[in-house]
């Protein structure tokens, strides 16, 4: 089979390396992996960084279509991927979550009739003013298998009718797991064994506070962001305890002079460059708490057992609220602060919610089996 697979933002590139290390570690016999980068992340420490880090090959199309407008950067990817899919027969197409480059290659697939493999299907936050809800709802439309992490992403699908009983459409959905998961556990070690970046921040285990922020509604509202940055830094003055806060380019963008003045006044909140994903592990894995608006990151702090606050006002990760190891606390300082007093004195468990850390392998089966009856 040949297979296009479509990157473009930081946490697809990623969730994209655990495929192509199963594709690469027992199928290259039968399945040939073409990656396409549609270049919505460009920066060295948002893109290049977790190819040489993740061993993902150089992709072998790159669009290069860097920042824009919705509908500009996504009209660019379309016609890029079109293009692509035009060049040559291709038995599939696969899709990451709910980004940009996610809608651009659901559309550019669906009208040339190739088989849309969607990974990360059937989340919902129900909240359709995130661009993200949009793109994930076209695409689970549009998909032919729909490789579901969780069962709540099931029953989501369930509820929109994809297990109706004459789906004309012969859809298909599967409950895999979660690839980021089949990566957390394949580079944990590694991070352990390759990272001195606590060291270099002189940061102790369980002894700081990783926040990450760069969601559009925290980001493009000074009010929202300034609440976020105010509870980080009444967080790290009442315990004393250093916050570091590697920040999305987005958001070092959105930065105003009264942002700047409140976080210049604290030395224990530490601004710095996104980190690579090696180093990123390394530092959830020792976090007393996770502070975040991020998908990935708040399943992250999940899988190595820390607790986290969720600040916005839902998450399609429901498992990690229901289980009280994460609480939803918008971007509203008070909220914040007292969801940190309540997570560092109560007791929090983590169950397996997230497959076995082989997702990647079920899928690629998945895929073999469902393209032998075509
Ligand atoms: C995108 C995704 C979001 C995902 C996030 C992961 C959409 C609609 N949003 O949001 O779902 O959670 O990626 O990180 O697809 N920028 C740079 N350098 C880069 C990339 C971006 O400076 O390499 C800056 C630019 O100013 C750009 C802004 O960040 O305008 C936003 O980038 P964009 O890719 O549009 O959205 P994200 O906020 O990154
Ligand atoms: N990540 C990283 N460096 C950082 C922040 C995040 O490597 O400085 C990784 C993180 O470990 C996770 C992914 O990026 O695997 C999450 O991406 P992001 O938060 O950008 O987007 P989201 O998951 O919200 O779509």
């Amino acid at each position: 089979m040949h297979l296009l697979t479509v990157i473009g933002a930081r946490p697809q590139i990623i969730k994209a390396a655990a495929l192509n290390r199963a594709i690469r570690n027992g199928y290259v016999d039968r399945i040939t992996e073409h990656i396409l980068h549609t270049g919505q992340h460009y920066d060295t420490d948002m893109s290049q960084v977790f190819f040489d880090e993740l061993g993902i090959p150089q992709p072998e199309y790159n669009l290069g279509v860097g920042s824009g407008l919705h509908g500009e950067q996504t009209a660019k990817m379309i016609s890029g991927i079109e293009e692509v899919l035009m060049s040559r027969p291709f038995d599939g197409i696969i899709l990451y979550g709910d980004t940009n480059s996610t809608l651009a290659g659901a559309v550019a697939a669906s009208k040339l009739h190739v088989p849309i493999f969607h990974i990360e299907a059937g989340l919902r936050s129900y909240n359709r003013n995130m661009p993200e809800e949009i793109n994930r709802i076209v695409c689970d439309q549009l998909s032919t298998l729909l490789f579901a992490p969780t069962q709540t992403a099931v029953d989501n699908l369930r509820e929109e009718g994809f297990f109706a009983e004459h789906d004309t459409l012969h859809r298909k959905v599967v409950n895999c797991g979660d690839v980021m998961y089949d990566n957390s556990i394949h580079f944990a070690s590694v991070a352990a064994q390759r990272c001195d970046i606590m060291n270099r921040l002189s940061l102790q285990p369980e002894g700081y506070i990783l926040a990450t922020i760069h969601r559009d509604n925290n980001t493009d509202d000074p009010q929202r962001l300034e609440q976020i940055l105010s509870a980080l830094v009444s967080i790290a003055r009442k315990d004393n305890i250093p916050v570091v806060l590697p920040l999305h380019p987005r958001t070092r963008n959105k930065l105003t002079a009264q942002h700047l003045r409140l976080l210049d006044n604290e030395p224990l909140v530490m601004i710095l460059e996104p980190f690579s994903y090696l180093e990123m592990t390394l530092m959830e894995q020792n976090a007393k708490l996770v502070m975040t608006d991020s998908g990935g990151v708040q399943k992250e702090a999940f899988f190595f057992e820390r607790p986290c606050i969720i600040m916005r006002s839902e998450t399609e990760w429901v498992e990690i609220v229901q289980h009280k190891a994460g609480i939803i606390t918008d971007a509203d300082y008070q909220r914040i602060v007292d969801a940190y007093a309540q997570l560092t004195h109560c007791h929090v468990s983590f169950p397996p919610l997230f497959g076995d850390g082989h997702a990647a392998e079920k899928i690629i089966q998945t895929i073999l089996h469902e393209n032998s009856y075509r």
